[in-house]
């Protein structure tokens, strides 16, 4: 992967100190340190480099570092773009924590090798360790949100002693990659989850409804990406982002809900923003991809768009309508007050998450797009907030990314998001027409932030507040 971007576009950003709020980051001391905060730091949190890519080696980084200067015009020479470079893969790779995380034996505290700590119940250094893993199952394997799931456990060195991948009766011993392990796919109804510490539960919510409290009962904690469990009260609905103190209610039902892509993308712009001036009320109009939909979803697109050149019947299945060449206004099923589900859910996920008292209309279209979700947001504020304040403030809060630039190409799109983690926001401007308003185009890979990346930040935020404790070695 991919991820991140370490540097940017001080011309962007205008860039300035952090707004005095803002929780310093301080990353680790090194050469290269100066330009990683003077170049990255223009336009995004280093918080950042911290909390999404541990997983980027020093080619990673190089990919990465080229792709701020060639495809988004960050100023950097190259003598600047190789000390960054250096710095990350030295500092942040996996190449500086290529150790996994260890245990005490005395203090049964964890450790890892680039950030050595103290035995706790002696105060001096370890003298025994014990590798910490945990049993990670993945339903839906099989799916585009499960197979993005698998990539991205391998990706971010994830502590897992076992990961198996379960889909329907189906896929039995189908393979799948999992980093550079080969899974076969197993029965989720033939499975014993009882030696299961997390499950990554992705097969739609049906099997969601009668599964996830089955598999919660058996000890496993459940990060559900169904909508079925989203608006339980005894369920916390976490993009950790936002709201990553919420996540100790799992303890009631043993699930935890991954909100619905659009929801996620667009709350973690909303976040920083909301906290700098009040948002009262947001209209968002989404343009959502194929991908969004599962992967029968991808290959009518594609199937219908090869069917357009060669003057074949078009048969939609999917979806209502034709979706080749075309746009759809309907995501989800109709509701009685006209809006679809997919809006209403933006609506109550939306207040769910991050504030009850905001306002929020949603207009959800599908585009015949593969991967990535986009959304026009005008927001209203209750306090005043420029457009330079907005673009700071954005440039700062985790899992933003700020790419605007007023001239042809300064902004991201949805294919320029595939791959990648970030919450990317462009076309920052006054809403001339309330008092206070903003206007903003937000950009996400919905497979990642949208799903995967977000449930498995969760099964992170279980590990690292030590909320959850793997079965065999608590045995
Ligand atoms: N795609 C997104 O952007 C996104 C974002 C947020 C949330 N979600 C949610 O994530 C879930 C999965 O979405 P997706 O896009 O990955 O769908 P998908 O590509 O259609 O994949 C569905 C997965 O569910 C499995 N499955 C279906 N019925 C099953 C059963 N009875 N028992 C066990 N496994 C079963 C399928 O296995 P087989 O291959 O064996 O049929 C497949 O692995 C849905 O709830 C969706 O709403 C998706």
């Amino acid at each position: 992967m991919r991820v991140v971007v370490v540097a940017m576009i001080a011309a962007f950003a205008g860039a300035t100190a952090a707004g005095a709020e803002e929780r310093p980051v301080e990353l680790k001391p090194g050469p290269g340190l100066d330009k990683v905060e003077g170049h990255c730091g223009a336009c995004h949190s280093l918080d950042y480099i911290q909390i999404n890519s541990p997983f980027l080696n020093a080619a990673g980084w190089n990919a990465e570092v080229t792709k701020m200067i060639n495809a988004f015009g960050a100023p950097i020479d190259a003598a600047d773009a190789k000390a960054i470079v250096d710095y990350l893969a030295k500092n942040y790779g996996p190449e500086a924590a290529a150790a996994p995380p260890t245990l005490c034996l005395r203090c049964f505290s964890p450790r890892s090798a680039s950030a050595p700590a103290p035995c706790r119940a002696t105060g001096r250094s370890f003298d025994g360790e014990l590798t910490m893993g945990y049993n990670v199952a993945v339903v839906g394997a099989t799916g585009n949100v499960g197979r993005e799931m698998l990539d991205i456990l391998a990706e971010r060195s994830f502590p897992a002693d076992e990961v198996v991948a379960l889909a329907s009766r189906r896929s039995i011993g189908v393979e799948i990659s999992y980093g550079e392990r080969t899974l076969k796919v197993k029965a989720l109804e033939h499975y014993d989850f009882s030696g299961v510490d997390i499950c990554l539960m992705s097969a739609g919510s049906a099997v969601s409804k009668e599964w996830s409290p089955k598999i919660a009962a058996a000890g496993a904690v459940v990060i559900d990406n169904s909508s079925c469990w989203r608006y339980d009260s005894d369920v916390p609905l976490i993009v950790p982002e936002v709201n990553a103190d919420a996540v100790t209610g799992f303890r009631k039902r043993g699930i935890i809900a991954n909100p619905n892509c659009s929801t996620a993308q667009l709350v973690v712009a909303l976040k920083p923003l909301h906290d700098r001036a009040k948002i009262k009320r947001v209209v968002v109009a989404t343009y959502q991809s194929v991908s969004g939909a599962g992967k029968e979803a991808m290959d009518e697109l594609f199937s219908q768009t090869k069917a357009v050149f060669q003057i074949d019947e078009i048969v939609p299945k999917k979806f209502p309508k034709r979706i080749a060449f075309n746009l759809i206004p309907q995501i989800d099923t109709f509701m009685e007050d006209g809006y679809t589900r997919e809006e209403w859910k933006m609506v109550v996920e939306t207040k769910k998450i991050l504030d009850p008292k905001i306002k929020l209309t949603a207009t959800c279209v599908r585009v015949p797009v593969f991967i990535g979700h986009s959304e026009a947001v005008n927001i209203e504020f209750e306090n005043p907030i420029t457009v330079d304040e907005a673009r700071e403030v954005l440039r700062n809060a985790p899992g933003c990314i700020v790419i605007d630039k007023h001239e042809p190409g300064g902004y991201v799109t949805p294919y320029e998001s595939v791959g990648e983690d970030a919450t990317y926001i462009s076309r920052i401007r006054e809403d001339a027409t309330v008092e206070n308003g903003l206007a903003m185009w937000v950009v996400s890979d919905n497979l990642r932030k949208g799903a995967a990346l977000n449930a498995i930040q969760i099964a992170e935020c279980l590990i690292n507040r030590k909320l959850i404790t793997a079965k065999q070695k608590a045995a």
